[in-house]
């Protein structure tokens, strides 16, 4: 088994390894964030990239590449020429299909040539190849350094469901240890997501109120405008269940709902997320029908634009049951949380795209106001926007003036780029600096995934048992199909 050197200083020499370097996540994510970093000066002044992948690109092609991806995440602004420069002129390129050992040899020669003392390896590769990929790793004896840390980013999907995740993790354990796994979610490298935690811990005022006692209900809703686009072939076999509800909203769920950790170290922090998977109800057998709702996009207009429907995608089977709308109830069973619904939902070709935490509080014990009430029931909600305006907002009920007998809704608000002038960086360029300091608080510890992927399994498992042919339709551009109201409504409930 490797073991990780304890050297955690981020100056001395590195190479970023990645595999899967002509593909579109490093040209639009990765690059782009390495050039952040390395314009803030975050990276070691000895810093390298050699990328690996199939296509006959050479070294020039590449940095060509690199070029324009840094250019375009820019635009209209031109980057620092010195910066580029010095990116370019240490980046290399290994041509190789990822079976083929040859071009690991290379790689290694290239690595010993270099001299460096920190690998990380990223996996910027289509999941099937991770097991090829550490395998040869392994085989070259690259899964560590005689001094100096090796580490490796393994992209999300992180399996397809419980066994497949534990098999694959079985695979990268041969290989490398748990504290040199980073398992992404760049969800977690948001800075409003990381946020949750800064407004419910370094407050007092929340906190109290943040459980079963003061709080109705939860949403969560992720929104997106997109379609499938060209990624029908992996979206067709995935769904919301995999592309997001496993992952991001679990995440969500899971920050939302913690407990307060020990202190704010990687494990302490993942702990707390583990307990509230650990106090997820199971949703089994006919409950995955009648705890979630499915629903798929026909054709619709979106910004006046027209766009296709879902089984119109290129690549989509006619006959295709895959969700594009999932909406799941789901039940937190610990003290804090005994009773409180959580409504998590994320659908595509929506007519706005927005990622939104909404805790709606219980109505005030009685009604004193014999008055119009413009604020509802239940006024009190606290809406965390994570995108695309980041921020925080309080809504309550005040006293409209003037002398018509009139409670009014009203709203204070945190503007995320108002206060603080620019927008917050990008979730790669957060997630990629911490793995090279070795902080592992932003990625999904392996019990973790386990977590996830035991509740998800068990909703595939449902709907596998209890099979539809097909499923409730919604426009492109609107807010889903009447069966999501009443699917909510049914509780006494209603989306926010
Ligand atoms: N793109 C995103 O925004 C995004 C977001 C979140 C997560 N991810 C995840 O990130 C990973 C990469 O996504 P992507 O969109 O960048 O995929 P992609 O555009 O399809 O790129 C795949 C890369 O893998 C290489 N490759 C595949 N099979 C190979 C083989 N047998 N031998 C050598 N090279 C091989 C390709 O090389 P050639 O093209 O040269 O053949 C290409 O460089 C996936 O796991 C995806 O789920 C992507």
């Amino acid at each position: 088994m490797a073991q990780e050197n304890s050297v955690t200083e981020t100056d001395a020499p590195l190479a970023i390894v990645i595999f899967g370097v002509t593909g579109d996540l490093t040209h639009r994510k990765l690059i782009p964030a390495i050039y952040s970093l390395t314009v803030g000066g975050k990276l070691p002044k000895d810093f390298h990239i050699v990328g690996f992948a199939r296509r006959e690109w050479t070294d020039e092609a590449m940095r060509e590449d690199f070029s324009t991806g840094i250019e375009e995440s820019l635009h209209p602004d031109q980057p620092d020429a010195l910066v580029l420069n010095k990116i370019l002129q240490n980046s290399y390129y290994v041509q190789s299909t990822f079976e083929d050992p040859v071009g690991y040899a290379q790689l290694c020669d290239k690595l010993d040539a270099l001299k460096v003392k920190n690998v990380l390896f990223y996996l910027a590769t289509p999941p099937e190849v991770y097991p090829t990929i550490v395998e040869n790793i392994r085989a070259n004896g690259i899964n560590h350094r005689k001094s100096g840390w090796t580490r490796i980013i393994v992209e999300k999907p992180y399996g397809r469901d419980l066994d497949s995740a534990i098999e694959l993790d079985n695979t990268i354990h041969q290989v490398f240890e748990e504290n040199q796994i980073y398992r992404i979610d760049h969800y977690l490298g948001k800075e409003t997501v990381q946020n949750i935690l800064v407004f419910r811990f370094a407050n007092a005022i929340f906190e109290p109120l943040w459980n079963r006692r003061y709080v109705d209900h939860i949403q969560i809703n992720v929104a997106e405008t997109v379609g499938v686009g060209t990624r029908a072939g992996y979206y067709d076999t995935s769904g919301v269940i995999r592309d997001m509800f496993q992952n991001h909203l679990l995440q969500l769920v899971t920050l939302t709902a913690m407990e307060a950790p020990v202190n704010f170290n990687a494990d302490a922090v993942r702990d707390e997320k583990v307990k509230v998977l650990k106090a997820l109800r199971p949703i089994r057998e006919m409950e995955a029908i009648t705890h979630t709702f499915r629903a798929q996009y026909v054709s619709g207009v979106i910004e006046g634009v027209r766009v296709p429907g879902y089984k119109e995608e290129e690549g989509v089977p006619a006959n295709s049951i895959t969700e594009t709308m999932l909406a799941v109830r789901l039940c937190v069973d610990n003290w804090r949380w005994a009773g409180v619904p959580f409504y998590v939902r994320s659908s595509k070709r929506m007519p706005k795209r927005k990622t939104e935490i909404i805790i709606r509080f219980r109505q005030a014990p009685l009604s004193l106001f014999n008055w119009v009430n413009l604020a509802g029931d239940a006024p009190n909600t606290l809406i965390l926007n994570l995108q695309p305006n980041e921020g925080i907002r309080l809504e309550f009920g005040a006293k409209a003036p003037g002398p018509a007998r009139e409670v009014s809704p009203v709203i204070m608000e945190f503007d995320y780029d108002e206060t603080f002038g620019s927008d917050p960086p990008e979730a790669y360029q957060r997630l990629l600096l911490d793995s090279i300091q070795g902080d592992a608080t932003l990625f999904t510890r392996q019990d973790e995934v386990r977590g996830q992927w035991a509740f998800t399994t068990d909703i595939l498992k449902g709907w596998e048992a209890n099979p539809v042919t097909n499923l409730p339709v919604y426009e492109a551009g609107t807010w889903g199909p009447p069966g999501l109201d009443e699917f909510i409504q049914k509780n006494g409930f209603s989306w926010r």
